[in-house]
């Protein structure tokens, strides 16, 4: 399995980064509406999603690999006067008892392993999510422009390590819509989207996907 490497928070953040993910608000107030409560943001960032699932009234708990993201998002917080708990370490082995949380959001995160990586991410969201609890994850697809672009930095036949701004050297995996169906089969999936994104010359694609732990 591939060693783990955390964003690099330290430089310029596209505005992109601070504002909550929009296509996430829906299901946010169905989870609001539906009384769950406790909320794990899994490889949170400098916290936008968890920030906006506090101020709804969540209680949250925020997890990323990056001390720097956790101490930006530290300070938010206490400006911004919410209370999120906030956990240092790396997904492949969660600090969380299982069973503990209503539901989980991993927005474009879980995706920086290699397909093993992947795997065992996908079993710690299991177990830390209740049975009839929600999960929401952006996985990135082989319709992405990176996938050829990057192709000389592929390692495997799923992942490649990008070379740019916050990313160099972090891995990312590329998968099909079978790979998900496989990779989510012990979870309902209640829906997959694929996004395409167009950034100058470049089309980005994401899975959106949401799945009931069963
Ligand atoms: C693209 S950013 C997304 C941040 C946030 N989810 C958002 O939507 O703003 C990916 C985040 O995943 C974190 N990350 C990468 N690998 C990780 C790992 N193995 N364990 C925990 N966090 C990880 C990075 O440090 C980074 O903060």
């Amino acid at each position: 399995m591939i060693k783990s490497k955390e964003w690099d928070w330290s430089g310029n953040i596209n505005e992109y980064w601070k504002n909550v993910a929009g296509e996430f608000i829906p299901l946010a107030l169905q989870w609001k509406a539906r009384d769950f409560k406790k909320v794990l943001d899994l490889g949170c960032g400098i916290g936008r999603n968890a920030l906006y699932l506090a101020k709804l009234g969540f209680s949250v708990s925020a997890f990323d690999l990056s001390a720097d993201g956790l101490s930006q998002l530290r300070q938010t917080a206490q400006t911004e006067n919410v209370n999120i708990d906030l956990m240092l370490g790396d997904m492949l082995k969660l600090p969380y008892e299982s069973g503990y949380f209503d539901c989980l959001l991993a927005f474009h995160s879980i995706y920086h392993t290699d397909f093993s990586g992947l795997t065992r991410i996908l079993a710690e969201i299991y177990r830390v999510t209740r049975p009839g609890g929600e999960i929401f994850i952006t996985l990135n697809s082989k319709e992405a422009d990176a996938w050829n672009l990057y192709s000389q930095r592929r390692i495997d036949e799923y992942t490649l390590l990008k070379t740019e701004w916050a990313e160099v050297d972090v891995p990312h995996t590329y998968l099909d819509y079978k790979d998900i169906v496989n990779l989510l089969k012990d979870f309902q999936i209640l829906k997959i989207q694929q996004i395409f994104d167009y950034e100058e010359d470049r089309r980005h694609a994401h899975f959106f996907v949401t799945a009931s732990r069963v």
